[in-house]
C-alpha cells in the first residue's frame, strides 16, 4: 500500500514538474521565472498566412500570463520587479501601428521578451493583428 502511495506522489510530482508531454506541465504559468524571460515556443499549428484567429491562439499561450487575458494589463502576477506588464487594449495611436507593434514584439524590450528567437513573421503578423483588434472601439 505504501509504496503503491508513494509511486503515485513520484508520478504525480513529475508530472506537474515535467508535463505528460513537453510544454503541458501544471507549473507552465511560472515558466518565465524559471527561464530568465526567454520566450518560450507556443506550440500553435504550421501557418503559411496570418490571421486574427492564429494571433488569438499564440497570444493566450504567449502573452496572456503577463499582459492579461483581455490584454489589459492585468495578467496571472505581477513581473518580478513588481511592475506590471502594460496594457495592450488601448495603445496610443503611435503605439497602435503595425511597425511599432511588430517590432515591439520582435524585439521585445526590458521584461518584454524578443519574441523573434521563436516566432516566424506569420505569427508575429498574426498577434499584430489580434492586438489592433483590441484597439477598435477606444479612441485617443
Ligand atoms: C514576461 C512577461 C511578458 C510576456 C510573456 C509578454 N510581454 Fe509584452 N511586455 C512586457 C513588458 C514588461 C512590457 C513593457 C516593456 C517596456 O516598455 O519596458 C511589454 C510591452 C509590450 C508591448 C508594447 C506596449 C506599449 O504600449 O509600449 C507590446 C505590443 C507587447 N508587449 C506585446 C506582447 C505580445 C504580443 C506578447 C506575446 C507574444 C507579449 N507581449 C508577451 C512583458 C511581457
Amino acid at each position: 500500500m505504501r509504496k503503491l502511495l508513494f509511486s503515485v506522489v513520484v508520478l504525480a510530482g513529475t508530472w506537474a514538474f515535467m508535463g505528460p508531454v513537453a510544454g503541458a506541465s501544471v507549473l507552465n504559468p511560472f515558466r518565465h521565472f524559471f527561464e530568465h524571460h526567454e520566450p518560450v515556443k507556443p506550440q500553435v499549428p504550421k501557418a503559411i498566412k496570418p490571421s486574427w484567429a492564429l494571433g488569438q491562439k499564440l497570444y493566450v499561450r504567449a502573452c496572456e500570463s503577463c499582459h492579461g487575458p483581455k490584454g489589459n494589463g492585468e495578467g496571472f502576477w505581477g513581473l518580478p520587479t513588481g511592475d506590471k506588464a502594460p496594457a495592450l487594449d488601448h495603445l496610443s495611436p503611435s503605439e497602435n501601428t503595425p511597425e511599432f507593434l511588430t517590432r515591439m514584439i520582435a524585439q521585445g524590450k526590458g521584461m518584454m521578451p524578443e519574441w523573434s528567437l521563436v516566432l516566424n513573421r506569420v505569427q508575429i503578423e498574426s498577434l499584430v493583428q489580434y492586438l489592433r483588434s483590441l484597439n477598435t472601439q477606444d479612441i485617443h
